[in-house]
């Protein structure tokens, strides 16, 4: 191609300044073996834009895949008119289409980790509508560790690498978690072959806390959201995830790619479950405790429109890294349930996303709504445009004001006003109940994830101190007879093996819990 060409095709080479670059291969030295000088522009622009390429990854849920595609309303949730439950325009009419924008993501390594690792998988979902963007930020399980958010960081902690050494710290996940009865249910799943799905199209999702929705007369209920995915469900056996590992770090990321790229587009229903919007006092179990499952005989999976994938980002750092997703982002007709969860980790993604990408995340193409956006935010670093309506006096960055300023909008509807009458406290719920669902669900295993999740415990257990082993076993007896003497079972002859093979990370737990007054008897 002769200059002329390259220039018609806008195809030539520029720095940012938009200065046609006509040497990129050598920097200007001094003859040809240098020394080089200081006014290479060129070289110190990309060179010092190379070094700030990287931003904070994300301090949870590093290692992710997105795609873009659209979600279509039903107009209806089962058989009833979906406007009986919420007026959120998105799901009025059939057929009524709205795009979006889904990450799959694992939890606690970092972003280059395999995507085989045994954690829960994160599955968010940004809806581009009309009353600006909603986000539902879910798992594929439907459960969680922890029902107070105050606890989040210590868990976080407790599943990373050790602080000292970033080896894997399971003794430091069971240590957490044998002092946090809660988690016993979500531990049942993720030692399961449900803690590895396959991949990110084979699996299901879930919001995980409990939400509202809200009608035109103010009136709430409960909402739990949940993903079906139309490819089926398919998780791992350990042996079969270390298989994967072996030759393919990245192979839910390549399934995903892949998958859309051949236009075998995937889909996922997206169904609710909806109680009444009070305590239930008759259950035993609290509907705002997000370690509890929602019996699916009672409070059936209710249709309410499904979502295709069709797109993959054209950048990845543009698109997928840059996404910033939020539990506080609904829109009119959904609200917050007092899940306390929900609350803590509606401030949590936020504060991170100001931190992790700048304080003018939002006008980036990825986050900003695909509707009218006009605020008297201003400035800030990286303040791409000004969010101002296109009448607004330019002057009037503040409101109220009689010069043109920006309106408050009229309410759609009546709005939901909770009222409450209560000492404020520091208190954990009435009925944590921690160990029920936990023994239901492992009742409900078939043999084979049973089997699974025994052996995966063992494994992991193992290498803990005595002090954590008995109060493990404890809690599974709590949940299960069975349970606890199996994974009892397990470790007794995993150690019988150790001390005949003179495991060396069985005589180290053992040294420092010695060190520590346990005793490994
Ligand atoms: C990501 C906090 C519980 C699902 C994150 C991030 C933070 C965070 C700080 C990083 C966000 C970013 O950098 O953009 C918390 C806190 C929690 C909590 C404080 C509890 C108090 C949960 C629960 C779920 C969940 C229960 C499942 C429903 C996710 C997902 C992401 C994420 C899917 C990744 C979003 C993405 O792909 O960008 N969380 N989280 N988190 N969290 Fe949570």
């Amino acid at each position: 191609m002769d200059q002329k060409d390259q220039k018609d095709n806008n195809m030539t080479l520029t720095n940012r300044q938009g200065h046609p670059i006509t040497n990129n291969q050598n920097i200007r030295t001094v003859g040809d073996r240098g020394p080089s000088t200081l006014e290479n522009y060129h070289f110190l622009e990309k060179m010092s834009h190379f070094d700030r390429e990287r931003i904070p990854q994300r301090v949870v849920h590093a290692r992710g895949a997105g795609a873009h595609g659209y979600f279509e309303a039903y107009g209806k949730v089962g058989d009833e008119p979906v406007s009986k439950y919420t007026r959120a325009k998105l799901f009025q009419e059939a057929g009524k289409q709205t795009p979006v924008f889904v990450r799959f993501s694992t939890v606690i390594h970092g972003g280059h980790s395999p995507e085989t690792f045994r954690d829960p998988r994160g599955f968010a979902t940004k809806f581009y509508t009309e009353d600006g963007n909603w986000d539902l930020v879910g798992n594929n399980l439907k459960i969680f560790f922890i029902r107070d958010p105050l606890k989040f960081p210590d868990m976080v902690h407790s599943f990373r690498p050790d602080p000292v050494n970033n080896l894997a710290n399971p003794e430091g996940m069971f240590d957490f978690v044998s002092n946090s009865p809660e988690a016993i249910h979500m531990i049942t799943f993720v030692f399961s072959p449900w803690g590895i799905p396959a991949n990110y199209r084979q699996m299901q999702g879930s919001g995980v806390n409990t939400y509202k929705w809200v009608n035109k007369d103010g009136e709430a209920v409960l909402v739990k959201y949940h993903w079906e995915p139309k490819q089926g469900i398919k998780n791992l056996t350990q042996k079969e995830a270390d298989a994967i590992q072996a030759k393919n770090t990245s192979h839910a990321t390549q399934d995903l790619y892949e998958a859309i790229e051949r236009g075998d587009y995937p889909e996922w229903e997206l169904c609710v479950q909806i109680m009444s919007d009070d305590e239930h006092a008759e259950l035993d179990f609290d509907p705002l405790d997000d370690t509890k499952l929602w019996d699916q005989e009672k409070w059936p999976f209710l249709p309410v429109g499904k979502m295709v994938l069709n797109k993959n980002p054209e950048n990845y750092f543009a698109e997928v890294e840059q996404a910033a997703f939020g539990t506080g982002v609904l829109v009119d007709g959904l609200d917050f349930s007092d899940d306390k969860m929900l609350q803590g980790r509606t401030f949590a993604y936020s504060d991170t996303q100001r931190y992790r990408v700048g304080s003018n995340y939002l006008q980036l193409s990825i986050n900003a709504p695909k509707t009218h956006v006009a605020t008297n935010q201003r400035d800030g670093q990286m303040a791409y445009s000004v969010d101002k309506a296109p009448d607004q006096n330019p002057h009037v960055d503040y409101e109220p004001s009689s010069l043109g300023g920006l309106k408050e909008a009229q309410p759609a509807g009546k709005d939901h006003e909770p009222s409450y009458n209560a000492k404020l406290v520091r208190q954990s719920i009435e009925r944590t109940n921690d160990y029920k669902q936990a023994g239901e669900t492992y009742r409900k295993f078939e043999d084979w994830e049973r089997d699974e999740l025994i052996s995966n415990l063992v494994d992991a257990l193992k290498v803990c101190q005595p002090v954590i082993q008995e109060k493990m076993i404890e809690h599974f007896t709590k949940a299960d007879a069975d349970y606890g003497q199996r994974v009892k079972d397990g470790l007794e002859k995993a150690k019988a093996d150790m001390s005949h093979t003179g495991s060396a990370a069985f005589r180290e737990g053992a040294e420092i819990a010695e060190k520590s007054g346990h005793k490994t008897d």
